[in-house]
C-alpha cells in the first residue's frame, strides 16, 4: 500500500507550490518512487517541477471516445491501461500524471473514473503517492480506496484562509475520504502568526503542522516563470517546507 499524501485548501494559497517542496524532500530522503498526480485543471504542478506533460488522462478519455472504444485486438480494459500509462511522464525518481481539463462544464467523471481504476493498479508501485487538488476534492471522492494518509491543508495567513481550511476538512469527511491525519500548513506568512490567530486555528480543530514564510527568492523564480522546484537552499520556503516534511514523516 503507499502512502498518500494529498494537497487541499483554496486557490492560490500555495498547494502547487508546497506540493513541489514536498516532492522533492521525498526524493532527497529515499522516500522513492513517488507517483506525483496533477489532479487540479487549473493547475501547474509540472511547471513548478519543470517537466513538460504531453498528455492528459482527459485528453486520453476524450481520444478513446473518438475512437469508438477498443482495438480489435484489446479489451477496453487494456485499452485504458495503455492510455493512462501513455500519460504518465517519467521523471527522476517519480512520474506524473495529470488529470487535465473537464470534459464538460465541471464534469470530472470520465476522466476520474479512468484514474479511479487504474489508481489501484498503479499505486502497487509507487510506495508513495502525492497528490495536487482542486479545493473541491471531487476527484478524490471517486476513488476506489479512499485512504488519505496525510491530507495537507494549504491557508493563507488570513482569518478567513482559516475557516476555509477547516471546510475542506469536513468537506474530506463529507466525502467519506478516510483521512489518517490532517494537517494544516499556513504559508506565505510575513509576520509570524498572531497569538489570536492560533487561537483560531486549535479553536477551529485544526493542528498546525507548521508555518512557511513569505520567501522573496520563490517571488522572484516565479517571476522568472522558473521552476520552484529548483529553488536554491537559501530559500526560506524550502528550509521551512522541509522541517514540516520531516516531521511530519517521522510521526507517520
Ligand atoms: N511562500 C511563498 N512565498 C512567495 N510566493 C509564494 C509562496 N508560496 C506560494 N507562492 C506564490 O503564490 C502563487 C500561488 O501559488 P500556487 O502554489 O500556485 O497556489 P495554489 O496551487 O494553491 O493555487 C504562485 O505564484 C507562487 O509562486
Ligand atoms: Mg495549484
Amino acid at each position: 500500500m503507499s502512502f498518500v499524501i494529498a494537497m487541499a485548501g483554496k486557490g492560490g494559497t500555495g498547494k502547487t507550490t508546497v506540493a513541489g517542496m514536498f516532492l522533492r524532500y521525498l526524493l532527497e530522503h529515499g522516500h522513492s518512487p513517488v507517483l506525483a498526480v496533477d489532479a487540479d485543471a487549473n493547475s501547474n504542478l509540472n511547471e513548478v517541477l519543470g517537466i513538460k506533460v504531453e498528455s492528459t488522462v482527459g485528453e486520453a478519455r476524450e481520444e478513446m471516445k473518438r475512437s469508438g472504444g477498443g482495438m480489435v485486438d484489446m479489451t477496453k480494459d487494456q485499452l485504458i491501461e495503455m492510455r493512462i500509462n501513455q500519460c504518465l511522464v517519467e521523471a527522476d525518481g517519480y512520474d506524473l500524471i495529470a488529470m487535465g481539463q473537464p470534459e464538460g462544464p465541471g464534469c470530472y467523471c470520465a476522466a476520474n473514473n479512468l484514474v479511479a481504476h487504474f489508481m489501484a493498479v498503479l499505486s502497487k508501485n509507487y510506495p508513495y503517492i502525492l497528490m495536487d487538488n482542486e479545493a473541491g476534492m471531487e476527484h478524490l471522492s471517486r476513488l476506489t480506496t479512499k485512504d488519505v494518509n496525510l491530507l495537507v491543508l494549504v491557508s493563507d495567513p488570513s482569518w478567513r484562509g482559516i475557516q476555509a481550511a477547516r471546510r475542506l476538512k469536513d468537506l474530506a469527511k463529507q466525502l467519506k475520504i478516510v483521512v489518517g491525519r490532517a494537517v494544516l500548513i499556513v504559508n506565505r506568512v510575513t509576520n509570524g502568526l498572531s497569538p489570536r490567530m492560533q487561537e483560531e486555528i486549535v479553536n477551529q480543530g485544526l493542528e498546525l503542522a507548521g508555518i512557511i514564510p513569505e520567501d522573496p527568492i520563490l517571488a522572484d523564480f516565479d517571476s522568472q516563470g522558473r521552476p520552484t522546484f529548483h529553488l536554491p537552499p537559501e530559500s526560506t520556503a524550502l528550509q521551512a517546507g522541509y522541517q514540516i516534511f520531516q516531521k511530519l514523516l517521522n510521526q507517520a
